[in-house]
């Protein structure tokens, strides 16, 4: 047995390396090498395909409560757009939540846009399912006419992006007037005070390729929603229901799943729920939902 094998034994794969490389330096698209490096069966996924944390009823120690959890968030997000309209998914993940958003939405027509470029192709049943039209490019520079869509749905994804007031700029130019976006994202209510606190939050943002723009507060976030020019701007905080029973099914999951990868990979899995679970105990972040509304009337039309 090689040495490559016997490393990939131990759970990793060639997308992992190069992700543990490019934390030196991450090239344009951070997010793209952190995703194809999880790949198509992410061991710590709530349910497979799904990359959410998941809108929980219970405390995340019910198992089968993880694969009703990611839909749930989904469905919530989705039943606030426009019904048999045209919709933009932005960082739609391995696509199982185009087949949800297209049930709940009715969506007329449905594109599913990622820098991730694998993803797409890993998720092309589903889309094919949502009939979605995938397409591959950045949240911050939309590759569409102005007034193209009725509804723009980004789930858990903003914090990728390299600027969310880009983001929310694009989605408010694609969006006809009258139109909605309805998100989740991870907010940050405060800088890391003292070393450990230093550590996770900086673990966190290299394994996942962030920049320190990436921390924001709720206000910080609806500032630049309505800096874009959306209006009757919604928020609901509920951390509670995503990230404390995620991290309580993800411990389980590390504790008794010990023959699905090897022990260096399982070694890393764990340091890094824990380094999450600091930041949450801590109340340095938590979990966004958010709606908002482009007027009828704007001062861009
Ligand atoms: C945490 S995953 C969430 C995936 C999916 N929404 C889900 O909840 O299962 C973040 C997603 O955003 C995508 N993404 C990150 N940065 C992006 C960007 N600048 N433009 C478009 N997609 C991006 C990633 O490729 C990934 O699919």
């Amino acid at each position: 047995m090689g040495r490559v094998d016997i490393v990939m034994k131990a759970g990793w794969t060639r997308e992992n390396f190069r992700h543990g490389a490019a934390m030196l330096r991450y090239g344009r698209h951070p997010a793209a090498t952190v995703y194809d490096s999880i790949g198509e069966d992410f061991f710590l996924a709530l349910a497979p395909g799904w990359l959410n944390l998941g809108l929980w009823q219970g405390n995340g120690s019910d198992p089968a409560e993880a694969s009703v959890a990611v839909r749930r968030l989904v469905e919530t997000l989705a039943g606030e757009l426009p019904k048999g309209a045209d919709v933009l998914d932005v960082g739609n993940g391995l696509a199982a939540q185009d087949p949800v958003i297209a049930d709940v939405a009715g969506t007329r027509r449905l594109v599913a846009l990622n820098i991730t470029r694998s993803q797409l192709v890993a998720g092309r049943q589903r889309l094919a399912e949502a009939r979605a039209w995938p397409v591959n490019g950045d949240a911050t520079r939309l590759p569409f006419a102005a007034g193209s869509f009725d509804g723009v749905i980004s789930v858990e994804a903003a914090f990728h992006f390299p600027s969310r007031a880009r983001f929310f700029a694009e989605s408010f130019r694609v969006l006809r007037p009258g139109g909605v976006i309805s998100m989740s994202d991870v907010p940050t209510y405060r800088y890391p005070r003292g070393p450990r606190e230093l550590l996770a939050a900086l673990s966190q943002l290299r394994v996942w390729g962030l920049g320190a723009h990436a921390a924001a507060t709720p206000v910080e976030i609806v500032r630049q929603v309505e800096i874009s020019g959306f209006v009757d701007v919604r928020t609901e905080l509920v951390g509670e229901r995503v990230i404390e029973p995620a991290l309580r099914f993800v411990r389980e999951r590390l504790r008794t799943s010990r023959e699905d990868a090897g022990g260096s990979y399982r070694l890393a899995a764990s340091f890094m729920v824990s380094q999450v679970e600091l930041l949450w105990d801590r109340g340095m972040i938590d979990y966004l939902l958010l709606r908002a509304t482009k007027p009828n009337s704007s001062r861009q039309d």
